[in-house]
C-alpha cells in the first residue's frame, strides 16, 4: 500500500504549478498585439477571408514589431521573449485573424524555434536571422498525401550523394507553402532504419526542381496559404541538414511540442474572440422586451463560454510556463491543444447561436470564427493524436 502515499502522479503534475501574475513586459506585449489586431488586421479580415488573400504586408509588419521570432535569441535576430508572451500575443492576433496567426505560429514555433534550438551557428546566421526578423517566412513540411497522423511513414526521400542530398517527393497541407522562403523538409534517407533514418533538410525557394503545387481552397483560415509542394531531384547541400544523421523525426516531434502551444493559443483566441462578440451582441439585441442576456438561455451560454475560455487559457499558460522553465512540456501542450480546440468549436458554435440569423452572415464575424475553429482540432496533430500523446504519458508515469 505504501506506494499510494508517495503519489508520484500528483507530484509530476504539481511540478508545473505556476505563478499566475503576468509581468509588466508580458502585459505590454499583449497590448501591442491587441492594438495591431484591432487597428491593422480587423479592417480587411472579412475581405481576405472571402478572397483567400494572404496578408503578406500585414505579416511583414508583424515581423517589424518583433512578433515573428518572439522566442529567438536576439543574437540571431529574435525578440528574446518568453513563451508566455507568445501565448498572450497569439491569443490577441487569433481573436481577429486566425489566418494571420497560423502563419505567425508556424514561423515562430515550428521554424524559428527548431532552428534556434537545433541549428548550427552557420544555419542560424544564414537562415534564422531573416526568419526571426520577419524579412523571410518559413514553412514546416512533414505531412504527405499518405503520411498525416502516421508521420513516421514518410515517402519523401533524401538520398545521400556525398556532399548533398537528392530530395524527391510530395508534401501536403503546407502552411505558408506559397509565400515562404525557407522550408524545413522531413525526408527518409535510410528506409531500413525506419523513423531513425529520417532527416530534416533546410530547402530554399528557387532551388532547382522545387515546385510550389496547388493551393487548397479551404473551409476556414482561408487567408492562410496552404499548398502542396513537389520536389524533383532537388540538390540540398549536406550542411543544410539539421542535427545528426537520422535526427529528423525527433526534430519534428520536439518542434511540434512547442507548435501545439501555438495552436492551442490560436484556438484560445478564436474562442475568446467569439465570446467577446457574443457578450457584446447580447447587450445590444433585445427580444421579448429586454436585452437577450437577461434571458437565462443566453446568460447560461455566456457562463459556459467564460468557463471554457478561462480553463483553456490556464492550460496554455501552464504549458508555456513549463517550456520556459525547461521542464518537459509535451504532455501539457497536448492537453492545452486538445482542450482549447474543443473549446473553440463549442464557443464559436454557441456564439453563432447567440447571434441568431445575424450570426450566419459574414459581417458579424462569428461565422468565420466557427469555420476557423475546426482546423485547430486537425493540424499539428489531430485531437486523437493529442489523446495518444497524453495517454502514453499518463501510462508512463
Ligand atoms: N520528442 C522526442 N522524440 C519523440 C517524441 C517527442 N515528443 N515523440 C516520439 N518521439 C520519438 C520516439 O522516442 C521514437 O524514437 P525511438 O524509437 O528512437 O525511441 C520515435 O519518435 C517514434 O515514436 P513512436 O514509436 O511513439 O511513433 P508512433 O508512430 O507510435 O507515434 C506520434 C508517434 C505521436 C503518433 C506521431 O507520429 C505524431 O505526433 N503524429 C502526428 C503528426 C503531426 O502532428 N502532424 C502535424 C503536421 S505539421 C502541421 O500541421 C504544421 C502546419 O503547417 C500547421
Amino acid at each position: 500500500m505504501k506506494h499510494y502515499f508517495r503519489a508520484p502522479y500528483t507530484e509530476k503534475i504539481n511540478r508545473y504549478t505556476m505563478n499566475f501574475q503576468l509581468t509588466e513586459e508580458q502585459l505590454a506585449v499583449r497590448d501591442a498585439a491587441r492594438d495591431f489586431a484591432q487597428n491593422v488586421l480587423k479592417p480587411g479580415v472579412i475581405e481576405r477571408d472571402e478572397t483567400q488573400t494572404f496578408a503578406k504586408e500585414e505579416i511583414k509588419q508583424l515581423g517589424e514589431l518583433g512578433f515573428m521570432g518572439m522566442m529567438v535569441d536576439p543574437a540571431y535576430g529574435g525578440s528574446g521573449m518568453d513563451t508566455i508572451s507568445y501565448v498572450l500575443a497569439m491569443e490577441e492576433i487569433s481573436k481577429i485573424d486566425a489566418s494571420v496567426s497560423v502563419a505567425m505560429s508556424v514561423n515562430n514555433s515550428l521554424v524559428c524555434w527548431g532552428l534556434d534550438k537545433f541549428g548550427t551557428h552557420e544555419q542560424k546566421t544564414k537562415y534564422l536571422v531573416d526568419l526571426a526578423k520577419g524579412n523571410k517566412l518559413g514553412a514546416f513540411c512533414l505531412s504527405e498525401p499518405e503520411a498525416g497522423s502516421d508521420a513516421t511513414s514518410q515517402k519523401t526521400t533524401a538520398i545521400d550523394m556525398g556532399d548533398h542530398y537528392l530530395l524527391n517527393g510530395t508534401k501536403n497541407w503546407i502552411t505558408n507553402g506559397g509565400n515562404a522562403d525557407t522550408y524545413l523538409v522531413m525526408a527518409q534517407t535510410d528506409s531500413e532504419k525506419g523513423h531513425r533514418g529520417i532527416n530534416c533538410l533546410i530547402v530554399e525557394k528557387g532551388m532547382d526542381g522545387f515546385v510550389i503545387g496547388a493551393k487548397e481552397n479551404k473551409m476556414g483560415i482561408r487567408g492562410s496559404d496552404t499548398h502542396t509542394l513537389i520536389f524533383n531531384d532537388v540538390k540540398v547541400p549536406k550542411e543544410n541538414r539539421i542535427g545528426e544523421d537520422g535526427f529528423g523525426f525527433k526534430f519534428a516531434m520536439k518542434t511540434l511540442e512547442g507548435g501545439r502551444i501555438g495552436i492551442a493559443s490560436q484556438a484560445l483566441g478564436i474562442a475568446s474572440g467569439a465570446m467577446e462578440l457574443a457578450v457584446a451582441y447580447s447587450k445590444e439585441r433585445k427580444a421579448f422586451g429586454k436585452p437577450i442576456h437577461e434571458h437565462q438561455a443566453i446568460a447560461f451560454k455566456l457562463a459556459d463560454m467564460a468557463t471554457e475560455v478561462e480553463a483553456a487559457r490556464l492550460l496554455c499558460l501552464k504549458a508555456a510556463q513549463a517550456k520556459d522553465a525547461k521542464q518537459p512540456f509535451g504532455e501539457i501542450s497536448a492537453m492545452a491543444k486538445l482542450f482549447a480546440s474543443k473549446a473553440a468549436m463549442d464557443i464559436t458554435t454557441e456564439a453563432v447561436q447567440v447571434h441568431g440569423g445575424y450570426g450566419y452572415v459574414k459581417e458579424y464575424h462569428v461565422e468565420r470564427l466557427m469555420r476557423d475553429a475546426k482546423i485547430t482540432q486537425i493540424y499539428e496533430g489531430t485531437s486523437e493524436i493529442q489523446k495518444i500523446v497524453i495517454s502514453r504519458s499518463v501510462l508512463n508515469r
